[in-house]
């Protein structure tokens, strides 16, 4: 298949699950949150000690480097550990082609995001990448605080949850307020794109207030075995009648991988 037949799949995709984002938001306050990950058929995403390992084909990794969101999010050890893009690959973004780079969106309480990372020098070189926003909390150790400027000098946006009901104690952002900050700063719609702290973060905020509209999962034909990471290995749901059951599933075969979108 060619790329443009990727890409047209891809978005033929994510038209055909719109309806699955379009289901009623209840939190007209929040942006619409497409929460997505990809994992081996053992459940994982990625290797031992959290290694990162190529798990989806070219053909699904397509759906995340597309431009249907206006944002796309990770915390901030996903960011040190795999120094990713994140932004649209296989075609150059551009107005003649209508395909623009989401906004990158990394949660990062205590700015421990590398100022030499990907996310932070690539926009120097590519006109078209964004800087990304770097989303920190009331921090406890403020000394850390201290390097927003350097961030900021850098061409990063430092967006700072300062007020004290906005951030856990120790400083990490709530959620819910950062999502309100961000849909007040125009993202319409985000792509939540890991690690698993991040991932596991968004489940447990939705089964309080359902701030997620669509789960997008990339099952890619892969075993990991025991010592990779988990999507939610550290999530309790006390199992048997409490798991969460998925609603609305729909499935596609993109490559050897299949993809699994539904309500969550
Ligand atoms: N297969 C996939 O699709 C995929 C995608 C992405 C990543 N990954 C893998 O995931 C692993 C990284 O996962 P991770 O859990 O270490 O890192 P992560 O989820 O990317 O980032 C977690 C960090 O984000 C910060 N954070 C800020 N606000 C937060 C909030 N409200 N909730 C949760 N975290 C918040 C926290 O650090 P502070 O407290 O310092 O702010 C936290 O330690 C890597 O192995 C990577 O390869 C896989």
């Amino acid at each position: 298949m060619t790329n443009v037949n990727k890409y047209l799949k891809a978005k033929e995709f994510w038209s055909r699950i719109s309806y699955i984002h379009n289901t009623d938001n209840s939190l007209p306050e929040i942006p619409k949150i497409t929460l997505t990950f990809a994992q081996s058929i053992d459940g994982k995403i990625s290797g031992k000690n959290s290694s990162q390992i190529l798990l989806s084909g070219q053909d699904s990794m397509i759906l995340t480097h597309q431009s249907v969101h206006d944002g796309i999010m990770v915390g901030v050890g996903t960011v040190i550990n795999d120094n990713p893009k994140l932004n649209v690959r296989l075609f150059e973004p551009g107005t003649e082609n209508n395909i623009q780079n989401p906004q990158p969106i990394v949660l990062d309480s205590k700015l421990r995001i590398p100022e030499n990372c990907a996310l932070i020098t690539l926009p120097k070189t590519n006109k078209l990448s964004k800087y990304p926003w770097i989303v920190c909390g009331h921090a406890a150790d403020t000394s850390k605080i201290k390097e927003e400027p350097i961030l900021e000098e850098l061409g990063a946006t430092v967006i700072k949850m300062e007020k004290p009901e906005c951030c856990l104690s120790t400083g990490r952002p709530l959620i819910k307020h950062v999502l309100n900050e961000l849909k007040k700063r125009g993202m319409d719609n985000i792509m939540v794109e890991g690690g698993s702290n991040v991932i596991q973060e968004f489940i447990r905020k939705h089964i309080e207030e359902r701030i997620v509209n669509v789960l997008v999962v990339t099952i890619a034909p892969v075993i990991v075995g025991g010592d990779g990471l988990g999507a939610t290995d550290s999530l309790s749901l006390k199992g048997g009648l409490n798991c969460l059951k998925l609603k609305n599933v729909d499935y596609e075969r993109f490559g050897d991988d299949i993809v699994m979108a539904s309500e969550l």
